[in-house]
């Protein structure tokens, strides 16, 4: 392989869904893995199988259904984690485990309450239990960057010893600056001398803003792994953005020298994809996937774009897929059109998915003259939202006006498939609907976040609501898109309820609570 090229790892669906209010289902965790690998990533880390159920049924279907880049599942360095994980990546063709303990004495002490030398045990065996089960093992210390380089470098070695082919340095809390993090990787090549014959993977996050500029640090001092999420999700203040990162390298290959894998025209529709099944929205100003990212506003630079775009432009919008996306269809297209477009914007639309899908879309076409590619593409990820153990909306009625207060009405079909009816008179119509779904469904929930977005400019533009909220210590994120607001709201409100119950029920039937499983990077 060219020395300079960078292996794209992506950690959405892991790192990136360990943010508080992120619950993917399995249909919702496959889409994005499917559009990972059109984005043409190297690395999916599809989640950590050990921690649920859901988490290793999902990674168990992407390992069986998504084809191109390699499948990891992360464990923790114990035995029963990666037996799990060995399961769950099995069938892919090409899987690998990601096995991890921390170094820091502040992790050794105080959260693992363990000493020195039992972390260098656990290394040793989890690493070469993991190679008795494939061939692809990934190794971390955990926050490397606070833990002794000395110790580090031992432990590396062991992972080496045993067989780990790719070694990842975590800065686990985004404490690192560029300099110092380069330098740790430096002393560890010195340290360790087998690390020139792995690859060399960084992971970084982003508490002080930092997590881009410490993993070029790291690709600079000689990693050609980089760990990172779309639209820079994960714990905390989040991980490396995957955009930013490939753009960076991307841009300024003439003077970095280091070329990625990535079909960068994927990037926009990766990030709306994964803003909209999340329920986490990408701030205006955000680098590369940002509304405002190429948006020229001052007359100074709007002159100076008119005249040459370079003035004030360093990126063409249609490298990240931005623009020239000029697919429109309208109520007179056929079934066919509709399936030639899915198809086209990468979606494989059949049989009964197809005919629901045409029913949404004329019911859009109908009140809105033009239906886009961004507006399809809403549709479709609306349309994977439902799935077993789920309520669905049934009906509803609002009355809304500004001498009394607003009163709705609704009916929810329950996972069982009754129909159960609701009232609240609320504070406004929102307000009043989401009381009414409570008290048809009898529970308690809590709204945590609203927010509604228009999918394209237009005063017919579709509507898509986002709600998380919180139902008995679970909190859960939905979705909803329709030209009519107070639908789109309601619909994200069903879906949220649905995935907090699921919560609940997991956390309720599991063996181990919930928050012992999940690692605490
Ligand atoms: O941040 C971190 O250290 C992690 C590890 C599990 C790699 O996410
Ligand atoms: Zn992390």
């Amino acid at each position: 392989m060219d020395p300079n090229r960078v292996v794209i790892f992506d950690t959405t669906l892991r790192d990136g869904e360990q943010s508080p209010g992120i619950s993917l289902n399995t249909t919702e965790k496959l889409e994005i893995a499917h559009q990972l690998a059109r984005l043409g990533v190297d690395v999916i880390e599809a989640g950590f199988p050990i921690a649920s159920p859901g988490d290793f049924e999902a990674v168990r279907a992407i390992a069986r259904d998504v084809h191109g880049p390699v499948i990891a599942g992360l464990a923790r360095a114990h035995a029963a984690d990666v037996e799990r994980a060995a399961e769950a990546v099995r069938d892919a063709e090409r899987p690998r485990i990601h096995t991890f303990i921390s170094t820091s004495d502040i992790h050794i002490e105080h959260q693992l309450q363990s000493t020195r030398e039992d972390v260098k045990g656990q290394a040793r065996a989890a690493v070469a239990h993991a190679r008795s089960f494939v061939s692809d093992v990934e190794f971390s210390p955990m926050d490397a960057t606070r833990a002794d380089v000395e110790f580090t470098a031992e432990v590396l070695q062991i992972a080496l010893d045993e067989g780990a082919t790719t070694i990842n340095v975590p800065d686990t809390v985004g404490y690192a600056t560029p300099q110092e993090y380069a330098a740790f990787l430096g002393r560890l090549y010195e340290l360790v001398p087998g690390l020139h014959d792995v690859v060399l993977s960084v992971h970084c996050h982003d508490d002080l803003g930092l997590a881009v500029a410490n993993s070029l640090a790291g690709v600079q001092a000689g990693a050609r792994q980089v760990e990172c999420a779309i639209n820079g999700i994960g714990e905390r203040a989040g991980n490396a953005s995957l955009e930013e990162i490939v753009m960076l390298l991307a841009t300024r290959s003439a003077d970095l020298g280091f070329a990625t894998g990535v079909n960068t025209r994927e990037i926009a529709r990766t990030s709306r994809m994964v803003s909209r099944l999340t329920g986490y929205p990408v701030q205006p100003n955000k680098a590369i996937v940002g509304r405002n990212a190429f948006a020229h506003e001052s007359g100074i630079h709007q002159d100076g774009v008119l005249k040459d775009r370079s003035t004030y432009e360093i990126m063409d919008a249609t490298t990240v897929g931005l623009e020239g996306n000029d697919l429109v269809l309208g109520k007179h297209s056929g079934r066919h059109a509709l399936k030639s477009a899915l198809q086209e914007l990468g979606f494989q639309v059949d049989g009964q998915a197809l005919n629901t899908a045409f029913k949404r879309f004329k019911e859009i076409a109908d009140r809105k003259k033009h239906v886009t590619a961004m507006d399809l593409e809403a549709l479709v990820t609306d349309e994977l939202r439902d799935e077993l153990r789920s309520y669905t909306l049934a009906w509803f009625d609002v009355d809304v006006s500004n001498r009394r207060p607003p009163h709705a009405r609704v009916a929810v079909l329950t996972p069982e498939g009754e129909e159960v009816v609701g009232d609240f008179t609320g504070d406004g119509p929102v307000d009043a609907i989401f009381r009414a779904i409570n008290a048809a469904t009898r529970r308690e929930a809590r709204l945590r976040e609203f927010r509604i977005d228009a999918v394209t400019g237009g005063q017919d533009a579709l509507g898509e609501a986002s709600v998380v909220l919180e139902l008995a210590g679970q909190s859960a994120a939905g979705q909803g898109v329709s030209t009519d607001i107070i639908e789109a709201a309601a619909q994200a409100y069903v879906r949220a309820l649905s995935n907090a119950e699921r919560k609940v029920h997991a956390v309720e039937e599991a063996a181990v609570p919930e928050p012992e499983l999940t690692p605490t990077p």
